[in-house]
């Protein structure tokens, strides 16, 4: 049944501090007033809660600092706010991070998503249908594309990162729960975003803050490896149509139709900074840095993003060149914010991830 759920709700987000989850977070306490949004964090090295600094006094928005993976907890909190339904963002989120640490990701992305999906299954046992959990997910769970083709909903799942086999292992045990209990379930799986509030781990901000700092700019291998690229605030828009008017049981791609090869991304980029910082133009690309390619890369992502398209009217609202221009401003424009988050760790893991490569 394709349900628009009623208001007063109450909706746990879980990862709503970090990248994804804040635009959402914010994207739901401005639009539903009457909605209750419960930020549901442990805050690791991605979580941040200076991303909500404009939203963390409004009236429908509260924040619970909790592990998915610590069961009581996660009950408890099931019992504090009963809620109408999840959606859950928290996750290990960094490939490379993945090559390093696996077990991490099996702990948070499937032990915690099976953590939550039970306490959601015995809190909404008497009644499933009105109660939603979502899982936002991933286009790597699809594997590596060749030079043509594009990832559709029914493209048989074939993960090839520590990171991309948890999050394929999550997205099975939740369709598993639709099918095994009778929860209303959704999933979606969507491309690479950019925007505001990214972790400096990922390539778009990484290396906006290298340009600006005049460090080397890390490309991995022949840098031809291709991502379909999506602005977050439209992945934000997508996740609450999809909450909303999706269908349980069913499965949306979300995607940019926007691939761009590595290079030509950073190329653009390197331009876009010579501009902003009033540097001569080419003096960014001089930092582009050929170093030894991530192990087991994937090729190339591409979405079919048709589905949501048509069946929910959904498609992204502004062009690559408007979102990374944005992006670029904001990074520039909150420098505090990029200091905040690199010092401490970050230096910790730049040099381990890169001194050697
Ligand atoms: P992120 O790394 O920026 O944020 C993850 C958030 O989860 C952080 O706030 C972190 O504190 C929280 N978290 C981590 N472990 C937790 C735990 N054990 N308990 C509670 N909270 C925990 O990630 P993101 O890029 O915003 O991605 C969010 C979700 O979207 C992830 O599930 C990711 O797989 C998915 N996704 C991301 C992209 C992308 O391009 N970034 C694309 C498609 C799907
Ligand atoms: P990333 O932002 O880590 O996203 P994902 O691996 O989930 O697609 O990387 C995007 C692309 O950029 C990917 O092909 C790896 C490449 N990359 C670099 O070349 N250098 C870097 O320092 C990083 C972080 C990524």
């Amino acid at each position: 049944m394709n349900k628009e759920k009623k208001m007063n709700k109450s909706i746990i987000v879980t990862g709503g501090a970090g990248f994804i989850g804040s635009h959402v977070v914010r994207l739901l306490v401005n639009k539903y007033p009457d909605y209750n949004i419960i930020n549901l964090d442990k805050l690791t090295y991605a979580g941040n809660l200076e991303n909500l600094r404009d939203v963390e006094s409004m009236p429908n928005y509260v924040f619970e600092k909790a592990d998915i993976t610590d069961e009581a907890r996660i009950r408890s909190i099931f019992e504090k706010y009963s809620p109408d339904g999840v959606i859950h963002l928290a996750a290990e989120s960094h490939v490379d991070r993945s090559i390093s640490n696996p077990l991490e990701f099996v702990r948070t992305n499937v032990l915690g998503t099976v953590i939550l999906l039970n306490a959601a299954r015995d809190y909404w046992k008497d009644d499933y249908d009105r109660h939603r959990f979502y899982h936002v997910s991933t286009d790597e769970v699809y594997g590596s594309l060749g030079e043509t083709g594009l990832f559709t909903e029914d493209t048989p799942y074939d993960p090839r990162s520590p990171y991309s086999a948890s999050k394929a292992a999550s997205d099975h045990f939740v369709r598993a729960y639709g099918n095994t209990y009778g929860m209303d379930v959704v999933i979606s799986n969507c491309s690479n975003n950019y925007g505001s509030h990214q972790f400096p781990e990922k390539l778009i901000p990484l290396f906006i803050l290298n340009i600006k700092e005049k460090r080397p700019l890390p490309v991995y291998g022949d840098g031809r490896q291709t991502r379909d690229w999506l602005w977050v605030n439209d992945h934000a828009r997508a996740i609450d149509l999809i909450y909303h008017r999706g269908k349980s049981g069913e499965t949306y791609n979300v995607g940019g139709f926007n691939e761009w090869q590595n290079i030509d991304l950073i190329r653009s980029l390197c331009r876009i900074m010579d501009e902003k910082l009033g540097r001569e133009e080419g003096e960014s690309e001089k930092l582009l840095t050929y170093v030894k390619d991530r192990a087991g890369h994937d090729r190339r992502y591409a979405i079919d993003a048709s589905k949501i398209k048509e069946e929910l009217g959904w498609t992204p609202s502004i062009t690559f060149e408007e979102g990374l221009e944005k992006t670029v401003d904001w990074y520039l424009e909150n420098e505090a914010w990029l200091n905040n988050v690199t010092s401490g760790e970050y230096q910790n893991y730049y040099q381990q991830q890169y001194e050697n490569r």
